[in-house]
């Protein structure tokens, strides 16, 4: 069978699947990305954990007959377009990780927590990550990281709009006609401009 799909933003297709392959096999093994782990086959861990058309989904469990057509996204489809690592990425890279094997796996997950919910309480993390098993590090350095870049983000918000209002008045100030609503009509004035 014949696999066509998109993944990370590319058009891929793969040759000769087998219609029991699963997803993750096809990613790995077909496609050459390897980002997505296999840790257990079977639902239990997490580290194959990709987007399927924006919902997390455990590749090991999805017949790859079934993503034909859909939009993949992989932990590689996090990097920034200058090849940089993702905030993300960044941020799980900055804890005390043993092994690593389950971080691509939780990138996925925080990527999809934060895409849906810019601010996550604890409890939410928590959960989101339930899913995602790591055997040597544990979890408070992930949880933490996942506070800090949510403080990290509304920061850059934060600092985005100041701009945008100073911006704006300093427009204002240099051409007060270009500020919204200088040339607004009145609506008491037949023809006339407030
Ligand atoms: S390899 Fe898919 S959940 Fe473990
Ligand atoms: S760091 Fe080893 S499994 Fe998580």
């Amino acid at each position: 069978m014949r696999l066509s799909c998109t993944v990370n933003g590319r058009r891929r297709v793969a040759d000769d699947v087998w219609e029991g392959e699963s997803l993750l096999y096809v990613l790995r093994e077909r496609l050459g990305l390897a980002g997505a782990k296999d840790g257990c086959s079977q639902g239990e861990c997490g580290a194959c954990s990709v987007q399927l058309d924006g919902r997390l989904v455990a590749a090991c469990l999805v017949p790859a007959a079934t993503a034909a057509g859909c939009g993949i996204t992989t932990v590689e489809g996090l990097i920034e377009h200058d090849g940089s690592p993702s905030d993300v990425q960044r941020a799980l890279a900055r804890t005390d990780v043993q092994c690593g094997f389950c971080l691509p796996g939780m990138a996925m997950t925080v990527h999809d927590l934060l895409e849906g919910n810019h601010a996550p309480t604890e409890l939410e993390t928590r959960q989101a990550l339930c899913g995602n098993l790591c055997r040597c590090s544990g979890y408070r350095g992930v949880l933490d990281a996942v506070q800090e870049l949510v403080d990290e983000r509304a920061a850059r918000t934060a600092e985005l709009e100041a701009e945008a209002d100073r911006r704006a008045a300093d427009e204002w100030e240099t051409d007060p006609g270009a500020a919204p609503g200088a040339h607004r009509t009145d609506p008491n004035t037949p023809g006339g401009e407030a």
